[in-house]
């Protein structure tokens, strides 16, 4: 069993290591982190599992991270979730976990007003959820196309959204 909480500074590394091991060396050198560089995570959505054991909680066994980001130019750019990194421990891959991280967290994303959700990843993985190819978008490259992904929140909530996907910072 595990428990989901949001992660607190006292997780940081704990989640850190987690990400090193779960993804090849160089992860931050990836497009997507240019678009994280000096913006916080959104906290009330970055999430960690541990295992539940008695009497203290096991080591960090999965986390989730989302970052505020901006699609479009000018006064129609719209707010979007970047959703990612999100990562099992190997030991507990296939077990469930990082569906139960996603939809988790969509819920909460979706409880907080949250209109669309924006990531860079693998689609047979992602379709589950009800991410799809995000047409009329494009990312900072380098950036396979066809791992670009999003999802509608809420109905309608891709409808009009056009454009470079760029730092929450930008205007
Ligand atoms: C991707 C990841 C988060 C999935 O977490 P998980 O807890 O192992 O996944 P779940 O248990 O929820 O789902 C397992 C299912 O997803 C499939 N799956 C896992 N990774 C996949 C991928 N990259 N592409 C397609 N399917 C994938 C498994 O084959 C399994 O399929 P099944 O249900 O038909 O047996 C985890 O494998 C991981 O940390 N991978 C390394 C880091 C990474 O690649 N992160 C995602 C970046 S795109």
């Amino acid at each position: 069993m595990f428990r989901l909480s949001t992660e607190t500074p006292d997780d940081t590394a704990e989640v850190e290591y987690l990400f090193d091991l779960a993804f090849a060396p160089g992860r931050e050198a990836l497009s997507s982190y240019r678009l994280r560089d000096g913006i916080a995570p959104l906290a009330a959505l970055s999430l960690v599992a541990r295992e539940q054991r008695e009497p203290e909680a096991g080591g960090v066994a999965g986390a989730i991270r989302y970052w505020p980001i901006l699609v479009g130019n000018g006064a129609g750019a719209k707010k979007a979730l970047l959703l990612g990194p999100v990562a099992v421990h190997p030991t507990h891959q296939g077990e469930g976990l990082g569906a139960s991280l996603i939809w988790d967290s969509l819920a909460r994303a979706r409880s907080a007003g949250w209109k669309r959700v924006i990531l860079v990843g693998d689609a047979p993985y992602y379709r589950r959820f009800g991410f799809r190819r995000a047409e009329g978008l494009s990312f900072p490259p380098p950036t396979n196309p066809n791992r670009l992904l999003a999802l509608a929140l809420v109905d309608g909530g891709l409808d009009g959204v056009r454009g470079m996907v760029r730092r929450f910072d930008q205007t």
